[in-house]
């Protein structure tokens, strides 16, 4: 599939933050695979030598984290001595990490790193992007999540990240209409990536941090959470189902405003958020196996 800008796939360049592992990492590989030029961001050296071996000359890995405004400068002065006047064709914003626990435990630093990371390095990474974006009338693609779409108690913050990273796809996509960029929102549940263990580990952080007696306040609440944690883990669907989607947002000749992946997830966005507070929260403790 040609993207309706350029003439050839080579011509094409795509930014992807995130791309050490999981989904920026396959979203990177294979757009790759199919002949685009992509600059992949990482945060190691080890994730960049890991991509290269994985990938064709074409792929660049590139040094940023989206919470370091100096790292963002520098990836985009990259990109645009690579893209000169033709301009970028596409960023898909993917970098993410879930900060889980009760509000009660987490730290504000904690919140904050989840905001910084989730809303606030989008944002930056977008805003730094969009006069190169602007010159291709590129793409941009948010990575959002099905707790865009249902907040979920002990993924509180996550959720509202999520929520946030919303608020933001739809009124950037009305803002950047006249320059003919397209926004998307790319809606995943659970898909089987290291998120899942790094989550977890994150967790089990926070708990020892916050000490038994708050921690045994919540403990059954956070037992029936790692349990559908769990669950959900293993039947996580393949990160495939997110790499077609955002192979469509970046190149199709009119790309979905959201791609909502999955009952469930189609599910959260259009129905639990129309019926009343009480139902839901019934409905969520319910799934989810509250007492
Ligand atoms: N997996 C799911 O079930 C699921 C469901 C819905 C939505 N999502 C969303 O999908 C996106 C990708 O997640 P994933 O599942 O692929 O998880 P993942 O494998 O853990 O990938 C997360 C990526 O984000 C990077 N990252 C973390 N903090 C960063 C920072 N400050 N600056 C730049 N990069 C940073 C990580 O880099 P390092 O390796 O350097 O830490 C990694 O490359 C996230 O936005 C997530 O919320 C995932």
């Amino acid at each position: 599939m040609k993207s309706e800008h350029f003439e050839s796939e080579s011509e094409c360049l795509f930014f992807i933050t995130g791309a050490s592992t999981g989904i920026g990492k396959a979203c990177a590989i294979e757009l790759d695979r199919r002949g685009f030029r992509v600059f992949a961001g990482v945060r190691s050296d080890e994730a960049a030598r890991r991509l290269r071996a994985e990938a064709s000359d074409r792929l660049t890995p590139v040094r940023i984290d989206v919470t370091d405004a100096a790292e963002i400068a520098a990836a985009v002065e990259e990109v645009s001595a690579a893209v000169g006047d033709a301009g970028l064709a596409g960023l898909v914003n993917n970098a993410g990490i879930a900060v889980p626990g009760p509000w009660e435990i987490l730290s504000t630093e904690a919140i904050r790193k989840q905001f910084e990371v989730n809303v606030i390095g989008h944002v930056a990474v977008t805003r730094a992007f969009l006069p190169l974006l602007r010159k291709a009338r590129g793409r941009v693609v948010n990575i959002g999540s099905i707790n865009g779409g249902l907040a979920v108690p002990y993924l509180g913050a996550y959720s509202a990240s999520k929520f946030a990273l919303e608020v933001f796809n739809d009124t950037l996509r009305t803002e950047l209409r006249n320059f003919g960029i397209r926004v998307s929102a790319v809606e995943p549940g659970a898909i089987d990536t290291p998120i899942w263990d790094k989550s977890t580990a994150l967790a089990e952080q926070l708990s020892a941090d916050a000490g038994p007696e708050v921690f045994e306040l919540y403990q059954s609440d956070l037992e029936a959470i790692r349990r559908i944690a769990e669950r959900s883990a293993r039947g996580a669907a393949p990160v495939e189902r997110v790499v077609r989607a955002v192979v469509h947002a970046l190149t199709a000749k009119r790309p979905k405003t959201h791609y909502f992946l999955g009952w469930d997830v189609r599910i959260c966005f259009k129905c639990l958020r129309v019926i009343s507070d009480r139902l839901r929260d019934w409905i969520v403790r319910r799934l989810i196996g509250l007492r």
